[in-house]
């Protein structure tokens, strides 16, 4: 069994990882090229996100073929060779199934327009509720209707994301094995581990108007999701016990993840969920500014941990990935204590009971693109959005203002390697700018310098190692009403464990309701040698601390 509660993983987003042919694009033998450098920080590990044959209107998350790999990512033989040379550095590649929806250059999709029958059952195709009316009222995720009209058929078809991503029916049995035989196919090539993209929406309730919201309820963990994902389990990745998989969960709920990620359930190894990641969102509504809610976040940060240990399920724990705005940027500083924060805020996420996933960057404190023109955005949601924003009103300024908070080219400008131009991505044109702090804030030099958020990041995957309890141990929260510390408790077999973190930029005295006597520091954000424990102590700005004491 793949001791997945043991794992570390590392998220690659290739197109802006590392460039080996010059053309401006990251490729596989460029994630290749810098597994040296993963092997250092010491994942287990490696999530690349789609590099299949695709138009890449999404990036890549609209497929047009899963057997095929994207001649701009390179070919089979890269990526076999790939694996290879990760499985000799002890590290497995996961790959990124986007399941959900389809190109709609998929031979499939095309099928289907042309009239073909079988294919239009592979999608959902519905007449409109009058004419010119769309079937439902729902919104796709990426601004505008979920329906989109084809006047040759006078039907509308369903896309939960852009105009390009049509749903695929998954109440098509035939669908489902079509699905399952891509996991098999890949399996073959030995890949040990799937992430299964937005896979909580693929069961559809039925098709009305959403008279409260914008429709998701209608299609998130729909009725036969379980159903679904056992199956596709028994009929694929089910049947290797070393294959580790973990399912994206848009807008779930807790009682259905104790179900996708629980112990026996026969689902998935764990899940992601994206609630702690919309405390300075307005409800549901991600572009609007509005700041970050601390007392919000650290509440559904526990409950989760809390709530899927009380049901035997497991979390992965995460701040960032290629939908998200940099973590430092969001939650910590991008200022004096940039340093500092951006430790606290990953010993926040690797003291936790779950899998922490990295996403490329992170582990060197990149921060938030700041772009001010549009013509450097590249993400769909965003140039949407962009356009929404000022149909309703809002000046370009102020678009602005939102894009550079929660874009999520944000998180996609490319990985920042050392001081060369464009940071050691490209010696070509990069398909989107890089950071302009790549000077002072790239892998090489954080490499060099043993204080670096870098060799920070890789002490905290040792003490995972290492420490049993920071795997295995129970999680209890510590002082949750305060206002400006985030602190828990493990504990395993006797072995306790405190992680106690200052999520702001001023001293604040913190007193442990469990007591510390006996406890030393493993690890800190400050550096200062062997540090006496009382039970009340003075967090420095940012200050994070993981202790320790056996029996
Ligand atoms: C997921 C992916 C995101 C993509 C969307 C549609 O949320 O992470 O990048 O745009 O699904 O596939």
């Amino acid at each position: 069994m793949a001791d997945f509660k043991k794992s570390v993983v590392y998220q690659i987003y290739p197109k802006s990882f590392y460039d080996s042919n010059h053309d401006g694009l990251g490729d596989l033998p460029g994630v290749r090229e810098k597994l040296d450098y993963i092997k250092e920080l010491g994942v287990d590990y490696i999530w690349v996100t789609p590099f299949f044959v695709s138009p890449q209107r999404d990036n890549g998350y609209d497929v047009e073929d899963y057997y095929h790999i994207d001649p701009r990512y390179g070919t089979m033989e890269d990526f076999e060779r790939l694996v290879h040379e990760a499985d000799k550095r002890g590290i497995r590649v996961m790959l990124d199934m986007v399941f959900n929806h389809t190109s709609s250059r998929h031979e499939w999709f095309r099928k289907a327009l042309a009239g073909d029958e079988k294919y239009k059952k592979y999608y959902f195709f519905r007449k409109g509720k009058a004419q010119g009316k769309a079937p439902t009222n729902w919104e796709s995720k990426f601004g505008g209707s979920a329906w989109e009209y084809v006047p040759e058929m006078d039907e509308y078809y369903l896309h939960l994301f852009d105009v390009s991503q049509p749903d695929l029916n998954w109440d098509n049995e035939e669908v489902r094995e079509e699905l399952r035989k891509v996991i098999r196919f890949w399996m073959e090539k030995g890949v040990k581990g799937f992430r299964f993209d937005v896979v909580n929406l693929i069961s559809k309730r039925g098709f009305e108007d959403d008279e409260e919201g914008d429709g998701r309820g209608f299609y998130t963990d729909g009725p036969n999701i379980h159903k679904y994902l056992k199956e596709l389990n028994a009929g694929s990745f089910g049947k290797d016990a070393e294959i580790v998989t973990v399912g994206e969960m848009s807008s779930t709920s807790l009682e259905n993840c104790f179900r996708y990620a629980g112990e026996d359930s026969g689902e998935l190894s764990m899940v992601f969920s994206f609630h702690h990641l919309k405390v300075d969102f307005m409800g549901n509504e991600k572009w609007v500014l509005v700041p970050a809610d601390f007392m919000k976040l650290k509440k559904i940060l526990f409950d989760w941990q809390e709530k899927m240990e009380e049901h035997n399920a497991w979390n992965a724990v995460f701040w960032c990935n290629h939908d998200q705005p940099r973590v430092v940027s969001r939650f910590g500083s991008e200022g004096k204590y940039w340093k500092e924060s951006a430790k606290m805020l990953a010993t926040v996420i690797h003291g936790m009971r779950g899998t922490p996933y990295i996403y490329q960057g992170e582990e060197i404190g990149m921060t938030n693109a700041g772009f001010h023109d549009i013509a450097q955005y590249r993400d769909v949601e965003s140039l949407n959005h962009f356009r929404i924003l000022q149909e309703k009103g809002l000046t370009e300024a102020d678009a602005y203002r939102i894009l550079q908070v929660h874009s999520r080219d944000n998180g996609r400008t490319p990985m920042q390697w050392n001081t060369d131009q464009n940071g050691g991505f490209t010696d070509g044109v990069p398909w989107m700018e890089v950071n302009g702090n790549y000077k002072d804030i790239n892998a090489a030099q954080q490499l060099r310098d043993d204080d670096s958020i870098f060799h920070y990041y890789r002490k905290l995957i040792c003490l995972r190692k290492e420490y049993d309890v920071i795997a295995y141990g129970s999680f209890q929260a510590l002082d949750g009403k305060n206002p400006s510390v985030l602190a828990y408790r493990r504990e395993y077999e006797g072995r306790k464990l405190v992680v106690v973190c200052n999520f702001y930029g001023k001293e604040v005295d913190w007193e442990c309701p469990t007591g510390l006597s006996g406890y030393r520091c493993l690890l800190g954000n400050y550096q200062d040698g062997e540090r006496e424990m009382e039970d009340k102590i003075r967090l420095r700005p940012y200050e994070a601390m993981i202790l320790y004491k056996e029996g």
